[in-house]
């Protein structure tokens, strides 16, 4: 399904391209130091496992965008515009803030909304839902420069405001997270008809040079924590699994190879990329953390016991309706509408209700619970699946707080 249609990309371009007719200003470097600082800020990219609210904000009311209940059944935010969010609460980035005991990140467009009068100073999301890493998509407008773009304007406003109230000693000591990106370029060109063997050889080196691309501009600009994650094993999304049922080999878990594979490709090259990255940047005190997402998730999806999760259910959509995934694309989670059935004949489904979300690992077929996400937040809080630099550990150089998890 389309995020969203031409009408709707014009609006979006209406209201984006305005912001990037400034340039980005002249880099302000950080202080450079050997000795690792806690982080005093984010700043987010990505898409929907991010997004706090920016594709709200952009295009609400769009079918693919409305996040009816179930959505936000787990956690009520307190905070204004609630939910807003793909899952039914938290999200990771919900819990990194709520450890380092800042408040959740806000979108940016929120923030451009109130005239910078939100407490941006532990740091802003820019993350969209839908967001792609190639600039030629069809689906939607906002990739990942156009997000990097935007940061560049947010923080030209910020610097070249005076504004006493708002300190900006933060930005030396911000870390930079773009998380997983680049699987909804891979999903839409399998929805197009790509194979995953296309997908390998056409789309995925041209997103790997975007996202270098965009770490290297963050670097130019001052950046010196930046955080990568990378990509989930897609071929155990209740969504994929239900798009191209039966189309084996699968593996030990259930998940389809072939779409995992493009994902382990993708994360082999991200790797030796961003380790020759590091090694260039070694000498003013940069440091490229490395996440490995895929493994975390992969961790879950092979001990779910141990993790809270019921192993019967383990790549079934909490919020969804029939198949052997509990996904159908025509009704997801928080629609109604008429489904067909294998038995001939068509039923009224109206998906308003999610059962014991605490129990699943997917939400929607596509997002992940907050259940989930709880996890994957501690094992990036507690050093875990850090693939560089070896030994990371947020909890051992931040005074962490993990009570309200
Ligand atoms: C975007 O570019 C990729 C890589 O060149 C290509 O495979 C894909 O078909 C293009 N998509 C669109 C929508 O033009
Ligand atoms: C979705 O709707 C289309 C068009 O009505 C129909 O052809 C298709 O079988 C439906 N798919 C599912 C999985 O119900
Ligand atoms: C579902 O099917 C019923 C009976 O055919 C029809 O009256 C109704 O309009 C359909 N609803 C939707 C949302 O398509
Ligand atoms: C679906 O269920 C919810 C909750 O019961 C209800 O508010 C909504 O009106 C229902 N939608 C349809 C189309 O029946």
């Amino acid at each position: 399904m389309p995020l969203m249609n031409s009408h709707e990309v014009i609006l979006v371009q209406m209201v984006l391209f305005p912001l990037l007719t400034y340039l980005p200003t002249s880099a302000t470097r950080s202080l450079l130091s050997n000795s690792f600082p806690c982080p005093q800020a984010f700043f987010i990219f990505g898409d929907s496992i991010t997004d706090t609210g920016n594709i709200q904000l952009l295009a609400p009311g769009l079918a693919a965008t409305t996040l009816n209940y179930p959505y936000g059944e787990s956690y009520t935010f307190t905070n204004e515009r609630g939910h807003n969010r793909y899952s039914d609460g938290r999200l990771i980035v919900d819990f990194i803030a709520q450890a380092f005991g800042f408040p959740f990140f806000e979108p940016i467009l929120l923030e451009l909304e109130k005239g910078f009068k939100t407490d941006y100073t532990h740091g802003v999301d820019f993350a969209y839902s839908g967001a792609v890493v190639l600039p030629n998509s069809t689906v939607t407008p906002i990739h990942l420069q156009v997000e990097l773009d935007q940061f560049f304007v947010y923080k030209k406003a910020l610097l070249s405001s005076p504004q006493p109230s708002t300190p900006l000693s933060f930005l030396p000591t911000a870390a930079y997270l773009i998380p997983e990106i680049g699987i909804n370029d891979f999903t839409n060109a399998y929805v197009e008809g790509a194979s995953p063997q296309t997908v390998i050889d056409e789309i995925l080196p041209k997103s790997l040079n975007v996202v270098v691309s965009v770490v290297k501009q963050l670097h130019a600009s001052g950046a010196r924590t930046i955080i990568v994650g990378n990509q989930p094993p897609q071929g155990c999304s209740s969504s994929i699994l239900t798009a191209f049922l039966g189309t084996g080999p699968y593996d030990t878990i259930g998940c389809l190879d072939k779409y995992n594979k493009v994902n382990k490709v993708f994360n082999k090259k991200l790797k030796q990329a961003l380790t020759k990255l590091q090694e260039s940047y070694k000498t003013d005190g940069t440091l490229i953390i490395q996440f490995d997402f895929y493994n975390a998730l992969t961790e879950l999806y092979t001990n779910p016991a141990q993790y809270g999760f019921n192993p019967s259910t383990k790549l079934e959509a909490c919020c969804g309706f029939g198949g052997p995934y509990n996904y159908n694309r025509n009704v997801t989670c928080g629609d109604s509408g008429n489904v067909s059935l294998s038995t001939g004949g068509t039923q009224f489904v109206n998906i308003s209700t999610a059962p014991n979300p605490k129990e699943h690992i997917e939400w929607d077929g596509i997002h992940f619970t907050q259940a989930a996400y709880k996890i994957i937040a501690s094992f990036f809080l507690s050093g875990h699946f850090f693939i560089s630099p070896l030994g990371f550990n947020f909890k051992h150089l931040c005074n962490l707080d993990f009570s309200q998890f």
